[in-house]
């Protein structure tokens, strides 16, 4: 059963793959109105995106545990999301399902201030007024390990998009830059060359896993918030792996639950899954995929052929 949606498109100056419904949101997003006082999380798809948003929403709103007891996409609303993106990636029953998947491009525009606002979109499809620095509002990039990134990656698409390839089709799409969000390198370099601005803070998942009390005192010193010793305690608490896990507002069990039930599988992981760095040595094979991609197995990789073949 083909679950992955038929089409995509590579789209901007970066090529970024995206599904074909994103060229009908471009022009809104390239001309969006940004507002100073708004808070961007930017990262590449599975590289801690959840567990930064969590802890800058709380350090943005004076450690507000009760106000974080909304699902993070509310709060913290994913921006270039639509529902006609997951509805075909998934099924025509999810169609039925329309409450659960809003356009969240006009939410974050109607949202007031100050709005914190997520997206994995590279650099080069932000709003023009980020790019061009008419407006500059505080810009949280977060970056991974790509091959953590990668097999994380893997249990998403296996978890949320009822991907039928072997761990080995999809390190190979990855690496063919056939994967949502890719190019990957490109998508982190135009931050990391732009983490000195006093607008951008740029942070690490191998960092945060690290050191997290650190990351905490960083964050808290570019939102203009500091975070006393025991706020800290609570704070740390409330943000480690197994009570991110534990924790509905943000582990998308809902989502999950549902999904998995609609692609009729038993549910291998979670969304907040392992939690680990370095975690790829577990899982990825040596060398050079020794799968061949076939497209009765992967039908991710037939679709791209055919939109690459319409462009
Ligand atoms: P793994 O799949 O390697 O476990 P994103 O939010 O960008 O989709 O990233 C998801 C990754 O962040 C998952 O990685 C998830 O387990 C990890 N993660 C989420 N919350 C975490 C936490 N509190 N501590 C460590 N890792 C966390």
């Amino acid at each position: 059963k083909a679950i992955y949606p038929e089409l995509f498109v590579q789209f901007g100056p970066g090529k970024c793959f995206l599904p074909k419904y994103y060229s009908d949101h471009s022009e809104f997003i390239e001309n969006f109105e940004v507002r100073e006082d708004d808070l961007w999380l930017m990262s590449f798809i599975k590289a801690g995106t959840t567990w930064t948003k969590e802890m800058s929403w709380l350090i943005g709103n004076d450690l507000d545990y009760e106000g974080a007891k909304e699902n993070t996409y509310v709060r913290f609303p994913y921006f270039e999301f639509d529902a006609t993106w997951e509805v075909a990636s998934v099924s025509d029953k999810l169609k039925k399902e329309e409450d659960l998947t809003p356009n969240s491009m006009q939410i974050v525009q109607n949202k007031e201030s100050p709005r914190f606002i997520q997206t994995h979109l590279p650099w080069t499809l932000l709003p023009k007024q980020i790019r061009n620095g008419e407006k500059k509002p505080k810009m949280i990039y977060v970056a991974r390990n790509p091959k953590d990134v990668c097999v994380s990656f893997y249990h998403h698409r296996v978890l949320i998009e009822g991907y039928l390839g072997s761990l080995d089709d999809h390190v190979e799409e990855f690496i063919n830059d056939v994967v949502l969000y890719a190019p990957y390198w490109p998508h982190v370099k135009a931050f990391w060359e732009r983490r000195n601005e006093p607008n951008v803070l740029f942070l690490t998942y191998e960092e945060l896993k690290q050191d997290l009390s650190g990351v905490i005192d960083r964050t808290a010193q570019f939102l203009g918030r500091p975070v006393s010793v025991n706020e800290k305690e609570k704070l740390l608490a409330h943000l480690s792996f197994e009570s991110m896990k534990a924790n509905p507002y943000v582990n998308h069990d809902e989502v999950t639950d549902l999904l998995t039930k609609i692609h009729g599988v038993p549910k291998q992981s979670n969304f907040i899954r392992k939690g680990k760095v370095g975690s790829w040595k577990e899982e990825l094979s040596q060398g050079k995929p020794s799968v061949k991609l076939k497209s009765s197995v992967c039908p991710l990789k037939s679709a791209v052929m055919i939109s690459l073949q319409k462009l």
